[in-house]
C-alpha cells in the first residue's frame, strides 16, 4: 500500500506499506526515532503517544495501535518535534524540568506528547487530558503542576503548523477527510496478505465488502490493533474505512440524533452532551484521550463485546442500529443485533452506517463501575432510562453490560417498574428481578455475586438520584 504523511514537518511517502505495521514500529525501527516508547503495546499506557492532526483537529494517539495506512494524508508529530528548532524547549518541556516531572524518563516522551496536545487545544482538565498516560515512579502531582505551570504560555508556531501545511499540501482536507485516493486491493492468484483497500465513500466501501465479504474493516484499530499486537494475527484483507467522512458526524433533527459508524467517541462526547449529559460522562470514563480520538461507535458496537460501554447507552436510549450489505439497507433495534457471545447479526459483507435515536426527554443515567476510575473497561455498566409521568413509570429501558455474554436489556426488572408508582418499594420489589434475567459469570473482573448486588444497588441509586440526592462518587463529600 502506498501512503504519504507528514512527520514532524517533512514529507514522508511510503511504497509497499505492510498495512498491519504499526507507526510505533516503523518509527523506532525503520526512521529511528526512538523517543517514542514502547510498554505496553496495547493502548494502555500511553508510552507511544504522537500527536496526529488531520481534517477533524490534533488528537494525541498510540502509536502502537495505528497501522501506518490510517496515517495517509494526515500529519504526525513525535516528541522529537515537540520541541522546536535549535533546541528550543516546547513550554511543557520546559515546565516538566522546572517542577522535577520526570524520574526514569521511560514515560516521558509520551507524557509529554500528551501535555502538548492538551497545551494546543487550551485544556486544562489534565486529570481527563493524562488519564492515558502511566507514569511508574514520579507521580502524578509534579506531572500536572508542570502542566499548568505552561497553560498560560502560547502555542509555539511548530504546533500549529501541520495544519497550515496540510491545507497547503498536495492532499486537501476533502481528500484527507474522504480516506485520500482509492488504492485497490493487491489481486492477483489471490489475495496476498498484503491485500489492503482505501474506500473512496461509503458507496465503494458497500461494494468492495460484498464482494470481499472475508475481509476485515478496520475502523479505529483500538480493538484490531490489538489482534495484531497481541495475537500475532495475520489480517488480509483489509479495508481502512476511519476516513470515510460520508460515515462521519452526529446529525441532530428534530426527531432524532444520527450518529455516524466512523465517528468517534472523542466527538460523540461533547454531540451529545447537550441531550444525554449521562451519557458524554460515560464516554469521558470511556478508555482515554488516546483511545476515544481513534475508537469509533461503529466499532464499539460491531466487535459485539459484552463489556463495551456504548451499546448499553445506545439500548437504553431505544436505538435503531443502520445495516448496509452492497446496496442493501436494513435497520434494527440494536439490542437484536447481539445474539450471542462473539456472535452479531451481521451477515458478511454487511457494515454498520449508523445508528440512530429518537429525541426524548433525558432521563438516562449510566454507571460504570470497574476497578480503576479512569481507562479501565467496565467490570458492570449500567445504563437507566425511565420515563415516569404522573408518579407513575410509563416506560423503562434498562440495559448492562458486563452481566451476560452480550449487552442486554433487562426484562424482568423493567416489567416490574412498568406501570407501577415511582416508588422506594416498586424499586425494591423491581431489585429483585434481576436475577431472573441474568446470571452473570465471574471472572478476573468482578464475581457473578458482585455484579449482581451491583446491578441491584444501581436501580436504587438511579432512583435515588431522579429524587435529587447526590450519589455521585465526584459530588459526595466525606
Ligand atoms: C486501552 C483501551 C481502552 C479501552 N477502553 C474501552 C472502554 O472504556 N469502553 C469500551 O467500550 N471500549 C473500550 N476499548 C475498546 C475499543 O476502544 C472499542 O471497542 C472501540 O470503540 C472500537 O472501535 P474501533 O473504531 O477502534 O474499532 P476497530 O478496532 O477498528 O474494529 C473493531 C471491530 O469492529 C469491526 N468494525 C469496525 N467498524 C465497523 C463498521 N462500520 N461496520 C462493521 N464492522 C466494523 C472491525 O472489523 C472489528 O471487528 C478500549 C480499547 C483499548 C485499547
Ligand atoms: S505502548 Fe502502551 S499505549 Fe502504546
Ligand atoms: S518517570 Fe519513570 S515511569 Fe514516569
Amino acid at each position: 500500500m502506498d501512503i504519504t504523511f507528514l512527520l514532524n514537518g517533512e514529507s514522508v511517502a511510503l511504497t509497499g506499506v505492510e498495512p498491519t505495521s504499526t507507526l510505533l514500529d516503523w518509527l523506532r525501527e525503520d526512521r529511528g526515532l526512538t523517543g517514542t516508547k514502547e510498554g505496553c503495546n496495547e493502548g494502555d499506557c500511553g508510552a507511544c503517544t504522537v500527536l496526529v492532526t488531520d481534517a477533524h483537529g490534533s488528537h494525541p494517539l498510540n502509536s502502537c495501535i495505528l497501522f501506518l495506512p490510517q496515517l495517509h494524508g494526515k500529519a504526525v508529530r513525535t516528541v522529537e518535534g515537540i520541541g522546536g528548532p535549535e533546541g528550543r524547549l516546547h513550554p511543557v518541556q520546559q515546565a516538566m524540568i522546572e517542577h522535577h516531572g520526570s524520574q526514569c524518563g521511560f514515560c516521558t516522551p509520551g507524557f509529554i506528547v500528551s501535555m502538548a496536545a492538551a497545551h494546543l487545544d487550551g485544556a486544562t482538565d489534565f486529570d481527563d487530558r493524562l488519564a492515558g498516560n502511566l507514569c511508574r515512579c514520579t507521580g502524578y502531582a509534579p506531572i500536572i503542576r508542570a502542566a499548568e505551570a505552561a497553560a498560560d504560555e502560547p502555542a509555539p508556531d511548530w504546533m500549529t503548523a501541520d495544519a497550515v501545511a496540510l491545507r497547503a499540501h498536495d492532499f486537501t482536507f476533502a481528500e484527507i477527510s474522504s480516506g485520500g485516493a482509492s488504492a485497490p486491493a493487491e489481486a492477483g492468484g489471490g489475495q496476498p496478505p498484503s491485500g489492503a483497500y482505501r474506500p473512496r465513500d461509503a458507496e465503494d466501501l458497500a461494494r468492495w465488502y460484498a464482494e470481499h465479504p472475508d475481509a476485515t474493516l478496520v475502523a479505529g484499530a483500538t480493538d484490531v490493533g490489538l489482534w495484531v499486537t497481541k495475537s500475532l494475527r495475520e489480517l488480509a484483507p483489509v479495508a481502512f474505512i476511519a476516513g470515510l467522512g460520508d460515515l462521519r458526524g452526529v446529525t441532530v433533527t428534530d426527531s432524532g440524533i444520527n450518529v455516524g459508524a466512523t465517528t468517534t467517541l472523542a466527538e460523540l462526547g461533547p454531540a451529545i452532551a447537550p441531550h444525554h449529559p449521562d451519557f458524554a460522562e460515560l464516554i469521558r470514563r470511556y478508555g482515554s484521550v488516546q483511545v476515544r480520538g481513534a475508537a469509533t461507535i461503529g466499532g464499539n458496537i460491531a466487535n459485539g463485546s459484552p463489556i463495551g460501554d456504548g451499546p448499553p447507552a445506545l439500548i437504553a436510549l431505544g436505538a435503531t442500529l443502520h445495516l448496509r450489505h452492497g446496496e442493501n439497507r436494513r435497520s434494527l433495534p440494536l439490542e437484536d443485533f447481539f445474539l450471542d457471545y462473539g456472535k452479531q447479526d451481521r451477515a458478511p459483507g454487511e457494515f454498520v452506517e449508523a445508528v440512530t435515536i429518537l429525541r426524548q426527554p433525558d432521563a438516562l443515567r449510566c454507571y460504570k463501575l470497574s476497578k480503576r476510575f479512569d481507562q479501565d473497561i467496565s467490570a458492570v455498566c449500567g445504563c437507566f432510562n425511565v420515563a415516569v409521568a404522573d408518579g407513575v413509570v410509563r416506560e423503562a429501558r434498562i440495559a448492562f453490560g458486563g452481566m451476560a455474554g452480550i449487552p442486554a436489556r433487562a426484562p424482568h426488572v423493567e416489567a416490574a417498574l412498568t406501570g407501577q408508582p415511582w416508588t422506594r418499594e416498586t424499586v425494591e420489589a423491581a431489585m429483585d428481578a434481576f436475577a431472573k434475567d441474568f446470571s452473570p459469570m465471574t471472572d478476573m473482573r468482578a464475581s457473578a455475586e458482585y455484579r449482581l448486588e451491583a446491578a441491584r444497588n444501581m436501580m436504587l441509586r438511579y432512583f435515588l438520584e431522579a429524587q435529587g440526592a447526590p450519589a455521585r462518587v465526584l459530588e459526595v463529600a466525606s
